[in-house]
Parts: C-alpha cells; sequence; structure tokens
C-alpha cells in the first residue's frame, strides 16, 4: 500500500532531491563552514544549500503555496496553504557526524497540518502520513506501540539548551521522568525522527519544551494518523500554545502528564 495524493508526490520528490545532497555533505563532514546562529543552533553552509532546493522544488510543483522555513523564515503567498520545512532536523548529530537527523516538511492547510513527511537519508527510511489516510514507513503502513504500562517504555525527549528560557523548568521534567520512572529515557537529538519513531510504534512517547513549529509539524500527523496522542503537557490543548508537546501512544498519556508535574 502506498500513500500518493499529489501533494505527499510533491513532498517526496522534493525530499529525495535534497537528500541526494545531504547525504553528499554528509560524506564530507569536516569541509563545512559552521557558524553560531543561535543557542545551541549551528547553521551549516549545507543546511542552507538544500534549503534552497527544497524550496525551490516546492515552489516550481506549487507556486501558490506559503512557506515556512527554519532559515529562510517565511514566504508568502496563498495563505490557506503553507509548506513547514526543517531542512535538516538533528544538525549537531549531522554536526557531528552521528548518522541520525531528517528532512521534515508539513503541509498545513487552513491552519491544519494535512500532510507530513520526515525522510532520514541514511537509513533510507520516508515517514508519511496524511489526514485520514493512515502513517506509511517505506509504504508500510505504521501504527503506534500497544505498550499501555509506562514501567515498559522507553520515551524520548530533549533538550535543554544553552540560554533556555524554562532552562529549569526543562531539568525538572527530566529528573522527574529519571527518578519516578526507572526507564529509558533516550535524547537521540531530532524531534522530527523522534515523533516519527512514536508513530512507527518504536519508541512509546515523547516530550519537550520550547519546539519550534518546523520541528514538529510533520511529526504531529504522523503521530496522529498513526493512532497516537499530540497534546501539550498538561494533555489539553492540541499541542505547543504554551511550547510544550507531549506525544505518545495514547495508553500512557495519563501517566505521562503525572510524572512531568
Ligand atoms: C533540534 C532538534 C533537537 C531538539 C532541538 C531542536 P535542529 O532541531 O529537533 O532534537 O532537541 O530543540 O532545535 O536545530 O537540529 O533543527
Ligand atoms: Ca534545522
Ligand atoms: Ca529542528
Amino acid at each position: 500500500m502506498k500513500l500518493s495524493s499529489a501533494n505527499i508526490n510533491v513532498m517526496v520528490k522534493a525530499c529525495r532531491k535534497a537528500a541526494k545532497v545531504l547525504i553528499r555533505d554528509f560524506g564530507e563532514i569536516e569541509n563545512l563552514q559552521v557558524s553560531m546562529k543561535g543557542p545551541g543552533d549551528f547553521v551549516t553552509i549545507s543546511d542552507k544549500r538544500i534549503e534552497k532546493i527544497l524550496i525551490d522544488e516546492l515552489l516550481k510543483a506549487r507556486p501558490n503555496y506559503s512557506i515556512l522555513s527554519e532559515e529562510a523564515g517565511e514566504i508568502k503567498n496563498d495563505q490557506s496553504f503553507k509548506w513547514i520545512i526543517d531542512t535538516i532536523d538533528g544538525t549537531a548529530n549531522f554536526l557531528h557526524g552521528i548518522p541520525h537527523f531528517a528532512i521534515s516538511i508539513g503541509l498545513e492547510h487552513e491552519k491544519e497540518i494535512i500532510c507530513g513527511i520526515v525522510y532520514d537519508p541514511i537509513k533510507d527510511e520516508m515517514f508519511i502520513a496524511e489526514k485520514g489516510n493512515g502513517s506509511y514507513l517505506n509504504n508500510q503502513r505504521i501504527r503506534v506501540s500497544a505498550r499501555s504500562k509506562l514501567k515498559d517504555c522507553i520515551i524520548f525527549t530533549g533538550g535543554p539548551r544553552h540560554q533556555f528560557i524554562d532552562r529549569d523548568k526543562s531539568l525538572k521534567e527530566y529528573k522527574n521522568f529519571t527518578s519516578k520512572v526507572l526507564i529509558p529515557i533516550r535524547k537521540m537529538g531530532s524531534a522530527a525522527l523522534d515523533m516519527a519513531y512514536v508513530a512507527a510504534g518504536r519508541c512509546d512517547g515523547f516530550w519537550e519544551r520550547n519546539l519550534n513549529y518546523w520541528d514538529i509539524a510533520a511529526g504531529i500527523i504522523l503521530v496522529k494518523e498513526s493512532g497516537g496522542f499530540v497534546t501539550d503537557f498538561n494533555g489539553e490543548n492540541e499541542y505547543i500554545q504554551n511550547k510544550t508537546i507531549l506525544v505518545n501512544n495514547s495508553k500512557i498519556n495519563n501517566e505521562m502528564i503525572e510524572v512531568l508535574k
């Protein structure tokens, strides 16, 4: 079974073209010039070059759609459709030669994410989801895990970074998780892949503070379409209104909210 709507085909084509350069650059990592953009957030020449490929491809296929991209910012066209792009999610891994990062593209229609793709070019894993049509990994349907007790789970998280506004809250939440429940907590370094892994049932839940929309846009639809929950830390809002995101297989939702408090 394959997801192949017109918009998905556009995203996949753009992503595969950009991924060729990304893979090449990863092989030449020591030659890349690196500059500090902000707190803990590195921008590479590669990031910008690959972002341009993505934006050019997307605009060629859909000249009227707007774009929000981490490095390029906003390109304003028809506001009802908007691509949300993170060219390299997991930049720190990329820079250190750790093969765990992804291209993430979400498509918003009337402020709702309607499809998304997270592509890990090194493992050649393409996670795709579309509203109402499910989530897929390399054309195989994926679902969230069935684990119902937090004690049996693996949970992902990320942060805090340098000069992080909510550093203390973030550290407290991490401490809560490591002291209240003695389970494996992983910081893999790519929020987009963290969410894709929850969607695929590889990990059972994920939480993080202060993420940006481009980190999670594609992940949101991947998790929802595979049967998971996406909320804030209170389990209330749709997501991130208060800059917190909580994602899980739905069964451990209450337990995760309790631990985070
Ligand atoms: C980062 C990754 C990381 C998360 C950071 C993000 P970037 O994105 O998603 O997992 O902990 O908060 O900024 O900078 O690699 O695109
Ligand atoms: Ca990025
Ligand atoms: Ca990111």
